[in-house]
């Protein structure tokens, strides 16, 4: 029977686990939310790493003509880039025909972690109808990774990975980890307001505190963005 797996934090990523998987990244707070908004504005591709200094190096290699930089640090804009981390910076205006360097301190982080070779697919509560559609049509195990907040647990990216598992179970007979168990449950629980959630985890709290608060509003939107972000050979592209 299909299994569907659901690490809740990264830390649970144990050596070799991922092999022969599908393999789903969430940070719903924020980088899945942004990397689906910015390429439904218009971005070429975006090119996730984890270091701000290796970010400068891959966007002057690639020339900045063409090329953003774009991340945060502690939710705030790096100083010295282009664009932060706010999903409403990433308009048709700033991001279109573009190639964005990438680098926040969760999620792109994740993405840096996988192996070469290794795909995933990007997802948020903005684009989990499309997520859970494409996982629908394959026939591979499954693993959900979380990002989570400074290598811990957060609530949201475990009720977004829940709202995967959800969709999944209902339409298939599949095998479900406890994580997966849990996350599902987690959703269960929020499903009527995603908001309210997002506005009573940490990280969406202290995001509110800088001013993002309607970054959480539009990370709660089930399927504003119909998009497929697919992490490949170091790149994310529809
Ligand atoms: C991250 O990837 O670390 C987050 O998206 C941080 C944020 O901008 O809120």
């Amino acid at each position: 029977m299909r299994r569907i797996s659901l690490s809740l934090s990264p830390g649970d990523l144990a050596d070799g686990i991922l092999q022969g998987h599908l393999l789903v990244a969430i940070d719903v707070l924020r980088a899945s939310t942004t990397i689906c908004q910015a390429l439904v504005a218009g971005a070429t591709d975006i090119l996730p790493v984890a270091e701000i200094e290796e970010a400068k190096q891959l966007a002057e290699s690639l020339g900045r003509e063409n090329t953003l930089l774009c991340g945060e640090r502690e939710g705030r804009i790096i100083p010295g880039f282009d664009l932060g981390n706010s999903p409403l910076e990433y308009t048709p205006k700033r991001v279109k025909d573009k190639a964005l360097v990438m680098c926040t301190t969760n999620g792109t982080a994740l993405l840096a972690r996988l192996r070469s070779g290794e795909e995933a697919v990007i997802a948020g509560f903005v684009n989990a109808g499309m997520v859970t559609r494409y996982l629908l049509r394959r026939k591979d195990d499954v693993a959900i990774l979380c990002a989570g907040l400074l290598g811990q647990f957060c609530l949201e990216d475990a009720v977004c990975g829940g709202m995967l598992v959800a969709g999944l179970e209902q339409r298939r007979k599949v095998r479900l980890s406890d994580g997966a168990v849990a996350g599902k449950l987690l959703y269960k629980r929020f499903a009527k307001n995603l908001l309210a959630m997002l506005q009573a985890s940490n990280h969406g709290f202290y995001l509110t505190s800088l001013g993002f608060g309607p970054d959480l509003e539009f990370a709660s939107r089930t399927d504003a963005c119909g998009v497929l972000p697919v992490f490949r050979e170091g790149r994310i592209k529809i």
